[in-house]
């Protein structure tokens, strides 16, 4: 299979090839705001300790896009952007999931241990998520 593009467009959920640096000591993988991701970084945060059976996200955002980088273990990401769902199995942590504004997302069978980094390219406001899909139509909609 060949690699992901590393530069994309903002417009379509897509996995990002980061910067990685393999050698005997280890591995190391970076994010670059928009050498990296084509945004600029303005918030990073991380979930853990999912319980296997739980699920995260369930809600899209207005303006904001995120890229989303399993840096322990694995989970799973469906996707819907303009009727259209997309799978993705995130564990490689030199990979990232790019999610663009008014993408819903439900992240969910996480495996023990793992941790989804995640970075943001606003701060955090509360008012800026669309909770309920007959709202992300309506903003879909008429913006
Ligand atoms: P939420 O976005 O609902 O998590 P998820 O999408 O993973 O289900 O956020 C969970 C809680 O964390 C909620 O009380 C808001 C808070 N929170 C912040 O304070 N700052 C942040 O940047 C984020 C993402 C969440």
């Amino acid at each position: 299979m060949s690699a992901p593009p590393r530069i994309a467009s903002l417009s379509s959920p897509q996995v990002l090839e980061l910067s990685s640096f393999t050698e005997a000591r280890g591995r190391l993988c970076v994010a670059e705001a928009t050498q990296d991701v084509p945004f600029d970084i303005e918030r990073v945060y991380w979930i853990s300790d999912v319980p296997g059976a739980s699920w995260r996200g369930g809600h899209a955002h207005r303006t904001v896009s995120e890229a989303l980088i399993a840096v322990a273990g694995e989970f799973s990401v469906r996707c819907e952007l303009d009727g259209e769902i997309t799978d993705f199995r995130m564990q490689d942590p030199g990979r990232a999931l790019l999610l663009p504004p008014t993408a819903w997302r439900v992240l969910s069978d996480f495996s023990p241990g793992a941790i989804c980094l995640v970075l943001a390219s606003a701060p955090y406001d509360k008012d800026e998520y669309i909770l309920e899909r007959d709202e992300l139509s309506r903003f879909v909609r008429d913006s």
